[in-house]
């Protein structure tokens, strides 16, 4: 923890050599204290080196604070349990965007061009046949949101407020039906229009679950779970996938195109993808005579990974895991519909939470831990997990666009050391 010695030192020195530079230092809101090295070539010739970007910081953000040793989490200042409480999906993502929570009107506002913009072009509708049915959702809803920027041409260029608010209202109300659509093709179902007059969380279960013929009907406890897992992965400062939206839209790349990017990044079993990789694993012991001790030997001996444990930011117990452990019991509770996979998760927690290895790393249940749990007591299928995590990470994929545009900032292009070979000469096929 920075002492108040270096809370209030302006410069930090460095010595390399015979070589000595001063550099600014700068001070968080909540007194995070940074060296800033954007000099530090142009006056020594030197460059700093963080494989994995451990300890890099990339920019000044105004969105999400996380505090990783005390595992603290606030979108604009505010905690995720008062949002996890109290909000919306929509709600919370206008604070993630556009920086306040809104008024009636702001939010009657968004929601009526969320309503406006719900369907997609005629033509990209049959765009959804020109996909396999076992293409992965997650390749379709990339691929997708990409095409998105052929069909909103007059969006890729954004004059004012107005026009970052459209596109907004448009990603997110879109991501919803095209996510449904990639499931629905990939089941061989028809697909369905949006209601304008559903709520966000209704209308997506109405997009993946109704027919032409029959609109379902959902228990709103569902809808609040859903609701709930949204606001939950609504954003989480410069992890992998945020990240790479700001390198594209830092290229000037267009809002679609950027956050398609990010969607290729959630994908990895690393990242978003954990949340399938995690039932998985459960699914391994259910489905076999291994027991959890037993595949925890498995997971140490192979070095393998448990998944949805372990984070680069957090020392503690992350808050959404905290969040989602408390309501899937109630969920599942209410909806009367018992899951063998949380007794299984819960078994493993607490074997895992009193073994030196994972003590010994400060690793604990993220996110992903109990979020498919979750997922399965609302009937979203597997292969959808990491595609509802992409929907739910909208929102802070876009606010973090709006900021690298609103920062005007340099295109990020970090350095490198290059370790391959010296300088030599092109060798001709038969002389090689
Ligand atoms: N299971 C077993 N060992 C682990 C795990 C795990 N889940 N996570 C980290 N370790 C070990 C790792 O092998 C290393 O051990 P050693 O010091 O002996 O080499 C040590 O803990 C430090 O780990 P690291 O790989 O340096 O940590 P990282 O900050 O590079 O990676 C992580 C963070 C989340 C990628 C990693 O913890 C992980 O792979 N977890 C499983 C995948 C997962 O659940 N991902 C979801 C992350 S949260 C939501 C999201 O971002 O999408």
């Amino acid at each position: 923890m920075p002492t108040p010695a270096m809370l209030a030192a302006k410069t930090a020195e460095l010595t390399i050599g015979d070589c000595k530079t001063e550099l600014p230092v700068v001070v968080g809101t909540e007194q995070e204290v940074a060296v800033d090295i954007e000099k530090l070539r142009a006056e020594t010739g030197v460059i700093t080196l963080d494989d994995g970007y451990r300890n890099t910081g990339s920019v000044k953000s105004d969105i999400t604070f996380i505090n990783g040793e005390e595992g603290i989490l606030r979108y604009r200042g505010i905690p995720i349990e008062q949002l996890a409480e109290n909000s919306t999906f929509i709600e919370t993502a206008m604070l993630l965007i556009f920086g306040e929570l809104p008024s009636a009107d702001q939010f009657a506002h968004f929601r009526s061009l969320l309503s406006e913009h719900e369907m997609i072009h005629e033509a990209m509708r049959h765009s959804f046949l020109g996909f396999p049915a076992t293409g992965h959702p997650m390749a379709i809803l990339s691929s997708m949101i990409n095409t998105l920027s052929c069909y909103n041409t007059d969006v890729l260029e954004m004059d004012d407020e107005k026009d970052v608010e459209n596109a907004a209202a448009r990603l997110i109300s879109k991501i919803r039906t095209v996510a449904a659509y990639a499931y629905r093709t990939s089941q061989g179902l028809p697909l369905v229009y949006p209601e304008p007059e559903y709520s966000y969380c209704r209308n997506f279960m109405h997009l993946m679950f109704s027919s032409p013929t029959r609109q379902l009907e959902f228990d709103p406890d569902v809808l609040r779970a859903l609701s709930l897992f949204l606001i939950l992965h609504a954003d989480h400062e410069q992890n992998c996938s945020t990240s790479t939206v700001r390198m594209v839209a830092s290229s000037g790349a267009n809002l679609f195109a950027s956050c398609a990017a990010g969607v290729c990044a959630l994908w990895g079993p690393l990242h978003g993808g954990a949340n399938v990789a995690v039932i998985d694993q459960l699914q391994r012991i259910h489905h076999s005579d291994m027991s959890v001790p037993e595949l925890m030997e498995l997971v140490k001996q192979r070095k393998e990974k448990l998944y949805g444990f372990g984070h680069r930011v957090y020392r503690k117990y992350d808050p959404r895991a905290k969040i989602l452990r408390q309501h899937v019991t109630k969920v599942l509770d209410k909806l009367g519909k018992p899951d063998p996979l949380l007794d299984i998760a819960k078994e493993l927690e607490e074997v895992a939470l009193s073994d030196d290895f994972f003590v010994s790393r400060d690793l604990y249940p993220n996110v992903d831990f109990y979020s498919g749990i979750l997922l399965r007591a609302i009937g979203i299928p597997t292969n959808m997990y990491t595609v509802m995590f992409a929907i739910g990470r909208m929102p802070g994929w876009i606010a973090n666009w709006k900021e690298v545009r609103e920062a005007n900032s340099s295109i990020y292009r970090p350095r490198q050391v290059y370790t391959g070979q010296p300088k030599r000469d092109y060798v001709p096929f038969d002389q090689r």
